[in-house]
């Protein structure tokens, strides 16, 4: 599950969960950066707003070093019991924030993911879709931000663009969900996706 900041992963990350435990498919749902106790540790490093400036490489770096540990010892045994694995954000988020955000080079993210992951990846992408400043107001009433919400909005539009660029460009593995509609419909759309996921 991907998308830009308050676009609603989490209402929707839930419904899916939910979708999936109603078909009798085994979940596990989990996060990135995160998702394992020293993954965690990167994330809380990675969110804080301190004062030390958290330079590009090292941001990058952190974020492919929780993805190797949340692989190692969530996902790949995950899988390997026969589980789905629902993940709010994986590698794309990190060509969309630090490929199109930060202007990182993407062969050296492309690089990355494939000693961090090899041949595996996510069987499909939901991006959630939403006008830019709608979901910088709904994070904004969540409180205090983190280092990545607290961009400037030229920022998210690199995000945005990166994202829907990347969606063009796997069209087999992506979906674009309008996450501008009311939520009934966001999960109307979402619903007929995993039914044609399931019928494969
Ligand atoms: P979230 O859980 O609220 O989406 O916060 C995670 C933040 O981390 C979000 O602002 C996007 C950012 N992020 C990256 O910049 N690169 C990545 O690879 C991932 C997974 C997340």
């Amino acid at each position: 599950m991907e998308g830009g900041e308050g676009v609603g992963k989490s209402t929707n990350l839930q419904f899916i969960q939910q979708w999936l435990v109603q078909h009798q498919i085994p979940v596990t749902v989990t996060r990135e950066p995160g998702g394992t106790a020293v993954a965690e540790k990167i994330r809380a490093v990675l969110l804080e707003r301190q004062d030390e400036a958290i330079s590009e490489q090292a941001e990058l770096l952190m974020m492919f070093a929780a993805r190797a540990q949340h692989l190692q010892n969530l996902i790949k045994p995950a899988l390997q019991q026969g589980q789905w694995v629902l993940c709010d954000r994986f590698t794309d988020a990190t060509y969309a924030y630090q490929g199109g955000g930060r202007n990182m080079d993407m062969q050296t993210i492309a690089w990355l993911e494939q000693m961090v992951q090899g041949d595996l990846r996510p069987d499909l992408t939901l991006l959630l879709d939403a006008p830019i400043e709608l979901g910088m107001q709904r994070a904004q009433k969540r409180g205090a931000l983190d280092r990545f919400e607290a961009e400037q909005i030229d920022f998210f539009k690199r995000v945005q663009q990166t994202y829907l660029q990347r969606a063009a460009e796997h069209p087999n593995r992506y979906q674009i969900i309008d996450a501008s509609l009311p939520l009934e419909q966001v999960q109307a759309q979402i619903s007929a996706v995993l039914e044609r996921l399931i019928a494969q």
